[in-house]
């Protein structure tokens, strides 16, 4: 029986930072259940070759290029989607990462952290990865609900196991990720009545470019750390990116999640689930 729980025809979705491997695996998962697209980023080589690929396989997508850091960039690219596609009824906040500049290490103690580097990281997981796009894309999503209550919107912000306890070293990227899940919880109650969800994904380790030297020697062996990681992850396995897909497309489709706001869904393979 196919009810249409999980159907996203006619849905418009903006990806921000789908030119990545998390966003971008999003991002082909929403157009694969029926979503129009915008995959947006700064990198246009890595963004057009993902709208390609979804375009390829039977989707919609094109890219959009946007620095998620300035809110005049993301006004545009929200403007060329509407152009393009019509109003966004999803957004997913893939933007982040980590700068190891402002990670503990055996040659810099807490106490010797460099302040742009820690903001630099607020910058990149807080207020590109998921503040000004709130207040741009949802802003939004807001006004349209209001005009016509049938059109909400669904905001989906990427957290981190760092959002629930600190990784060691990652200090800067700890908070800046705890501090999203918190704006996602306070958007989520701030905009209840106005037409628009906000939940978070958390993801626990999974393999992607930029982590790939944390997690794996050259020789594709695991290195300390992403052995750890393993020990630690109850399934010993890394997360695929694909299996991600299942968690954004319930988040995206009102049929499936209109009465969740608030929450956070973890696929993390029970990382979060266990200690010793
Ligand atoms: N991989 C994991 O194990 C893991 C675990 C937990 C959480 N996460 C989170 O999942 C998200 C995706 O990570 P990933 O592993 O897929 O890393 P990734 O491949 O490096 O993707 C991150 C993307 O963020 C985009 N981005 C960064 N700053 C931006 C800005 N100012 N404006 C627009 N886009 C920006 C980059 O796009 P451009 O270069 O095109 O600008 C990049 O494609 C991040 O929030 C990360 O913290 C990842």
């Amino acid at each position: 029986m196919n009810d249409g729980l999980f159907d996203l025809s006619g849905s418009v979705a903006a990806v921000i930072g789908a030119t990545g491997v998390l966003g971008g695996a999003i991002a082909e998962g929403l157009a694969s259940h029926g979503a129009s697209v915008a995959v947006i980023g700064r990198n246009a080589d890595r963004g057009e070759a993902r709208a390609a690929a979804i375009n390829r396989q039977g989707g919609q997508a094109f890219f959009v290029s946007a620095d998620a850091l300035s809110r005049p960039s993301l006004e545009s690219a929200r403007e060329a989607i509407e152009q393009r596609l019509g109003p966004c009824d999803v957004l997913v906040s893939a933007a982040g990462g980590n700068n190891p500049r402002a990670s503990v290490t055996e040659e810099q103690a807490f106490t010797d952290l460099p302040l742009d580097a820690w903001r630099e990281n607020f910058d990149t997981n807080l207020v590109a990865g998921a503040l000004l796009p709130a207040q741009v894309f949802g802003g939004a999503m807001v006004d349209r609900a209001q005009n016509d209550p049938s059109r909400r919107g669904s905001i989906i912000n990427i957290a981190s196991i760092a959002s629930h306890v600190p990784v060691s070293r990652g200090v800067a990227y700890s908070a800046a990720k705890a501090a999203l899940r918190n704006l996602s919880m306070f958007l989520a109650r701030e905009w209840a009545l106005r037409g628009v969800r906000v939940n978070t994904i958390t993801p626990g380790f999974f393999p992607a470019e930029q982590n790939m030297r944390l997690l794996f020697n050259p020789d594709g062996t695991p290195t300390p750390r992403g052995q750890q990681a393993l020990d630690r992850t109850p399934m010993a396995r890394f997360g695929d990116p694909g299996e991600l897909v299942g968690a954004a497309v319930y988040l995206a489709s009102h049929r499936a999640s209109g009465f969740v706001t608030g929450a956070d869904l973890v696929v993390d393979g029970g990382y979060l689930s266990s200690t010793l």
